[in-house]
């Protein structure tokens, strides 16, 4: 089970040092990632927690200001990386192209990217939800081997979802999972959207969930202890 914290923008530096020290309290047999703001990247103490990234750049090194490139990433011991999160696409108007190239770029790294796809409301309404997914993938996955393929850990994040307290039904998410595991039979995919630790007893029944990208919850280590411990028992 795979365990991904998406901070976003949030925590200032005392803020996070503290944070930091509580999550070490977690206990899980899980596998934690921490995706801090790229402020912190180089803060974090070795631990049992994993270090994920929010973002790469789509270009290597050079003269690109603001950017950090998948190998800086690398040498900040960084092992996981989001890619194509729906509020870059919305607000960065990050395109498929640039996710594909960011894609490759991280796994020429050895880094391993989660790909974020999901449909949004109106798409949900017209029950096109499948169509924007697979559409999603195909654009992403162009660039890569079949060998490549397999190691991006896909995250489904319906956008109606994310920080809004409505998760969709356990059978929409397992339809959603299981037609991309029929495509992706080797890749992980996680379920991300208003994740808690009031939901988790209900969505830890979808068997075909290889674990979760948690936003909001991620910076409440109290209410995520209680949410490990639920998934877990
Ligand atoms: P929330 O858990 O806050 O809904 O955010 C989900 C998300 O966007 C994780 O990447």
């Amino acid at each position: 089970m795979i365990i991904a914290l998406n901070n976003k923008c949030n925590l200032t530096k005392p803020e996070f040092i503290t944070y930091q020290k509580e999550l070490t309290h977690l206990s899980t047999t899980a596998t934690l990632i921490l995706c801090p703001s790229s402020l912190y990247l180089g803060e974090i103490a070795p631990s049992s927690i994993k270090l994920g990234a929010q973002n790469v750049s789509s270009t290597e090194c050079g003269a690109y200001t603001g950017e950090i490139s998948a190998s800086q990433l690398k040498s900040a011991s960084v092992k996981y990386c989001i890619v194509g999160h729906s509020e870059r696409r919305a607000n960065q108007h990050e395109t498929d192209d640039e996710i594909a190239k960011k894609i490759k770029l991280l796994l020429k790294e050895e880094i391993i990217p989660i790909l974020c796809v999901g449909e949004d409301k109106t798409k949900r309404q017209e029950n096109l939800q499948l169509q924007v997914i697979m559409e999603e993938l195909k654009m992403a996955m162009k660039n890569l081997s079949m060998e490549e393929q397999k190691k991006v850990i896909i995250a489904y994040e319906p956008i109606w979802s994310i920080g809004t307290g409505i998760i969709p039904t356990n059978n929409q998410i397992e339809e959603v999972i299981n037609a991309i595991k029929k495509l992706y039979p080797e890749n992980q995919v996680l379920y991300g959207g208003s994740a808690n630790e009031e939901n988790i007893d209900e969505l830890k029944n979808i068997s075909c969930i290889d674990g979760y990208l948690i936003g909001g919850l991620s910076l409440k280590p109290e209410k995520l202890k209680i949410f490990l411990e639920k998934l877990e028992n």
